[in-house]
């Protein structure tokens, strides 16, 4: 598999016979201000779903779900672990108007820069697009604007504008080009010319004044984490994951690697997953394993929910039920359980972590150290679990420390601790006598 790099992407346009334009490369210096740079690659519309498909098949982790107000965004944005963002367009953005309205000086772009699977537009045509950007709401346009002051020594301004007057985006360009005598970026204003241009002041007006947050942000083409359902691939399997729910990391698919080499000699295993969110773990796994039960639980229903819809779309019959850790469930109702796993929230109130749009219940452990609920999960588990169980748990490395060595006290003997970037993957063995 390839990334979503700048190399990767050429090689896959090329091999489909497509061609694109790359309106922001990574190369370029990020700015403070601008925080992560997509690279932006613009494709004509008529080959989206060619572009789409070659994209697919690169290797990415993530994708916002394209849904409603989500649509407003001309394309599909991909990014990866390593901080790699592909923003894959088959229009430019113009939010809150439909994308549709920036069709002529897309044609422009496209029809620059010579030959190439990957080709660089001319550099008029880039800086009109580039003032249009800045002159939009939402976030990022500080890295256009950047880049537009870069240019603009060695820009013919004259073609610069013949291009946006053609493209009825001269409103932009002029405002850009005052801007530039000035420290700052012109801001959200008046782009269009012609009849446009009162109908955009309306419309942005009213994404100015939007309500919630989130539609404003939507609104614009510019939704942040959690506004949107995410895409997520692990273990070779694809869930999707709703606004509210966790999205799962790259730890899960550790995590599913450890619980199988834990349960490798049992023939027919039973696992359980508690606190499984999308269901992201226990499909991987009932993907992997085909003769596992494989049963998830979540105190959340719109977890619930997302993972039984995710396991209806793979076609996996993973059993998925709503309920507090164990709470309601019956041992022998169950089985004995040969594997048990469990990502619940461990982050102590004490270290408290930018949560962004993540549900804080998600991962905002309980009690002073925030083990809490794996306290409670160790010692309910014993009357489900067949001696030699595996427990595979997820938190912070010092967390394990002392959770190992309670686990002694509790029936179960520590077997390793695997450190992943800022966690630790533990697993137990459950030795089968049942302590109170
Ligand atoms: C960090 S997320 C992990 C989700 C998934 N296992 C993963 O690794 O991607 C923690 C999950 O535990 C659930 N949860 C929190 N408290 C719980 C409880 N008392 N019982 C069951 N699930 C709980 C949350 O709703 C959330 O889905």
């Amino acid at each position: 598999m390839r990334g979503l790099d700048q190399d990767s992407i050429a090689e896959g346009f090329g091999a489909g016979g497509l061609s694109g334009v790359v309106l922001t490369g990574t190369a370029l210096p990020a700015t403070a201000q601008a925080g992560y740079r997509p690279m932006q690659v613009l494709v004509a519309r008529d080959s989206r779903a060619a572009a789409t498909t070659a994209v697919e098949l690169l290797d990415w982790r993530y994708s916002w779900v394209r849904r409603g107000l989500g649509r407003l965004q001309p394309g599909r944005t991909y990014w990866t672990d390593t901080g790699q963002y592909l923003d894959l367009l088959w229009g430019l953005p113009a939010a809150p108007f439909p994308p549709a309205s920036l069709d002529a000086l897309a044609g422009r772009l496209l029809a620059s820069g010579g030959d190439g699977p990957l080709r660089t537009p001319d550099p008029e045509a880039l800086a009109v697009h580039l003032a249009v950007q800045s002159c939009r709401p939402g976030r990022g346009h500080e890295a256009d604007w950047e880049r537009l002051r870069v240019m603009a020594g060695t820009l013919d301004w004259r073609a610069a504008r013949r291009i946006a007057v053609e493209s009825g985006v001269h409103a932009a360009l002029d405002r850009a080009r005052r801007a530039l005598g000035g420290p700052d970026r012109p801001g959200p204003g008046p782009i269009f010319g012609g009849a446009l241009g009162p109908a955009w002041t309306i419309a942005s007006g009213f994404q100015r004044w939007a309500r919630p947050a989130r539609l404003r942000r939507l609104l614009a083409g510019a939704p942040a984490y959690g506004d949107l359902g995410v895409r997520v691939r692990l273990a070779g399997i694809e869930v999707i994951v709703p606004p509210g729910v966790f999205v799962p990391t790259a730890s899960a698919d550790v995590v599913i690697d450890v619980a199988l080499r834990h349960i490798e000699a049992v023939e027919r295993p039973l696992l359980l997953e508690i606190g499984t969110g999308c269901g992201a773990i226990a499909l991987g796994i009932a993907a992997r394993l085909p003769q596992a039960t494989v049963v998830g639980t979540d105190r959340s229903g719109r977890a619930v929910r997302a993972a039984s819809r995710n396991a209806a779309r793979l076609g996996l019959a993973v059993r998925f039920e709503r309920g507090a850790l164990l709470a309601g469930m019956d041992p022998s109702g169950i089985g004995p359980v040969d594997c048990l796993i469990a990502n619940l929230p461990y982050v102590p109130s004490t270290r408290r972590v930018a949560l962004g749009s993540v549900p804080a219940a998600t991962v905002e452990g309980r009690g002073a150290d925030g083990l809490g609920l794996q306290r409670q999960l160790i010692r309910d588990a014993r009357p489900f679990l067949r001696p030699g169980a595996a427990v595979v748990l997820q938190m912070l490395p010092d967390q394990w420390d002392a959770l190992a060595n309670e686990m002694v006290e509790s029936g179960y003997r520590s077997v390793e601790g695997i450190a992943l970037d800022g966690h630790v993957i533990g697993v137990a063995r459950f030795d089968g006598r049942s302590r109170a």
